[in-house]
């Protein structure tokens, strides 16, 4: 991963498929000086996804498959739902990073709060890591644990969940790039 040096901010897009509440928090920690990335191209797998309503927002480019010209050195998936392609991967090889709503290695994949709840686990989390062609089993950057608590469900378990992620995803792309 090239690391940011000096002033300059590392080149950075964001894939969606959702709401992008983490892309909006990525935006907002972006343009703080501590934070050595500006997110420069938000990568959408739907034109329905809320989330594109950022772009215009804060004036980001979104197009798809741009990312050479743009300059692109980090691909954050921010609630990207679609499986990218190994060819995709190795070309960004070490330079994508996902957000997943688990204490990986635990829970994989989809469902992981319903999966939590149901096995009575006394805890839940959010884990930032590096993208490979395994689903959800790169190397791990940063994880936050929640204690899940009698009354929660999942909705309630998410929206916990959600507000750690907020404050490791960003904490996550310093770390790798500083
Ligand atoms: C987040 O909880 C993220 O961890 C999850 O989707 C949600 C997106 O929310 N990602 C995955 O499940 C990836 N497999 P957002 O659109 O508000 O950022």
């Amino acid at each position: 991963m090239k690391k940011s040096i000096g002033p300059e901010k590392i080149k950075t897009a964001v894939f969606i498929s959702g709401k992008g509440s983490n892309l909006k928090n990525l935006i907002k920690f972006s343009k703080l000086k501590q934070y050595p990335f500006s997110i420069d191209l938000i990568i959408s797998s739907t034109s329905k996804a809320k989330g594109l309503k950022y772009s215009k927002k804060y004036k980001i480019e979104k197009k798809i498959i741009i990312l050479k010209k743009k300059k692109i050195k980090l691909v954050c998936l921010a609630g990207f739902m679609k499986i990218l392609s190994n060819n995709f991967i190795k070309k960004f090889k070490g330079k994508i990073i996902n957000i997943h709503p688990s204490l990986l290695p635990k829970y994989k994949g989809l469902n992981t709060h319903i999966k939590a709840i149901k096995n009575g686990d006394k805890f839940a989390g959010c884990t930032v890591h590096y993208v490979t062609s395994k689903l959800d089993s790169g190397k791990i950057i940063l994880q936050k644990k929640v204690k899940i608590s009698r009354k929660d469900n999942h909705y309630s378990l998410s929206r916990k969940v959600l507000k750690k992620e907020h404050l490791i995803y960003p904490a996550a792309i310093k770390k790798i790039l500083s």
